[in-house]
């Protein structure tokens, strides 16, 4: 029998998800430099890893040979320290993409549903449709997700609600005081998830931790593949009530993050200087970004972000152009935005090129 015959239906269903292009693809496709490519399209962090933790990270492969601590004890009381919290209140996964997989193993069953914002991070929605759930995506408002809108959609059968702040791909943010008071008004049987995957750019940065403390059905994910530069290594977490984080644990692979990556974020949870640095220079990056789209006469979304979406009318034309001129973007077409580009805020040249790009792609 063929394979397709036999997989489970939802899998022919699945949609897939699209990444940012990497440089050397690009450069093999079009026949360019890979040098001379930039990558604005996945909000990676243009300054690099920080470099406590390419250090940590460089040490721990002299000792590649060995399982890392699939319990990443050590990682676990690092953020328990720096964050306040207790080690049993956080699950690490092989970024924080696996720890919404997590939930959708723990929590998921056909038929139940999931209300989110549209657009935001598309892998809540395919998570919930991979388990058989309903996504209910609720349209933003003036690009920011509205709470209250997103409260209303909640029924008996919503099991999970998130929240991603700031939003991917938007770059808006809600207010801790909003957050706080709809997590703490939802109902007993929909657990809140707060996505703060950029929420160390913002200043300040909302506290979530009592929603934790206070023991709510909430889980805030936070990543390292931001502000601290490791996609590449993949690490995130979640925290969570203690009883929450032991759950989720259950449903994750015995070695789901490697030693290299544990070893590195420890390290760049002290690495202080470098990431002032980079909400600095992102801070000054979006301002140059902003001051460059309205010369150009184009509209922007005011981003809190390390990224922002700028209207650009054919935003797969404009994508592709920038890109056979070496300057990789993200269309955002899938995110119901044909008309938009978003960009992630490079270095200073980095920015420089990219409105000089545009303005020439833009006619
Ligand atoms: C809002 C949001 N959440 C989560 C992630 C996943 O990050 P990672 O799996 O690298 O931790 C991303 C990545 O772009 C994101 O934009």
């Amino acid at each position: 029998m063929k394979f397709e015959s036999l997989v489970n239906p939802t899998v022919l269903k699945q949609p897939v998800y699209e990444p940012g292009k990497p440089i050397e693809e690009v450069a093999r496709e079009l026949g360019l430099d890979p040098a001379g490519i930039i990558k604005l399209a996945s909000n990676e962090n243009p300054f690099g890893p920080s470099p406590r933790a390419l250090a940590a990270a460089r040490a721990a492969l002299e000792h590649g040979e060995l399982y890392p601590d699939g319990g990443c004890f050590a990682l676990r009381q690092k953020l328990a320290a720096t964050r306040g919290l207790a080690a049993d209140q956080f699950i690490v996964g092989n970024g924080s993409n696996e720890v919404i997989e997590l939930l959708g193993h723990a929590l998921l069953r056909p038929g139940d549903e999931v209300v989110m914002g549209a657009p935001a991070f598309v892998v809540y929605k395919l998570v919930t449709l991979l388990f058989g759930a309903k996504a209910v995506e609720v349209p933003l408002v003036q690009h920011r997700h509205d709470l209250g809108r997103i409260a209303a959609a909640v029924t008996p059968r919503t099991r999970m609600v998130y929240v991603c702040s700031p939003n991917n791909p938007t770059g808006t943010a809600n207010s801790e005081t909003e957050m706080l008071a709809f997590a703490r008004a939802m109902p007993e049987h929909v657990v809140t998830v707060f996505d703060e995957a950029y929420a160390e750019y913002v200043e300040p940065t909302p506290d979530l931790r009592p929603l934790v403390r206070e023991g709510r059905n909430v889980v805030c994910l936070r990543t390292f593949s931001k502000i601290y530069g490791l996609a590449s290594l993949r690490v995130g977490y979640g925290y969570a009530a203690a009883e929450t984080a032991a759950l989720l644990n259950r449903v994750r692979q015995p070695f789901n993050v490697n030693a290299i990556a544990q070893a590195a974020a420890i390290a760049a949870l002290d690495d202080h200087e470098f990431t002032a640095k980079c909400v600095r220079e992102n801070r000054a990056g979006l301002a140059r970004l902003e001051a460059g789209f309205r010369e150009l006469g184009r509209e922007f979304v005011p981003s809190v972000a390390n990224f922002i979406l700028v209207h650009v009318g054919d935003g797969l034309k404009v994508f592709d152009t920038l890109q056979r001129r070496g300057v990789i973007v993200r269309p955002v077409k899938s995110y119901g935005l044909p008309e938009w580009i978003r960009v992630t805020v490079g270095t200073r040249e980095q920015n420089e090129r990219l409105l000089a790009e545009l303005k020439r792609a833009l006619g």
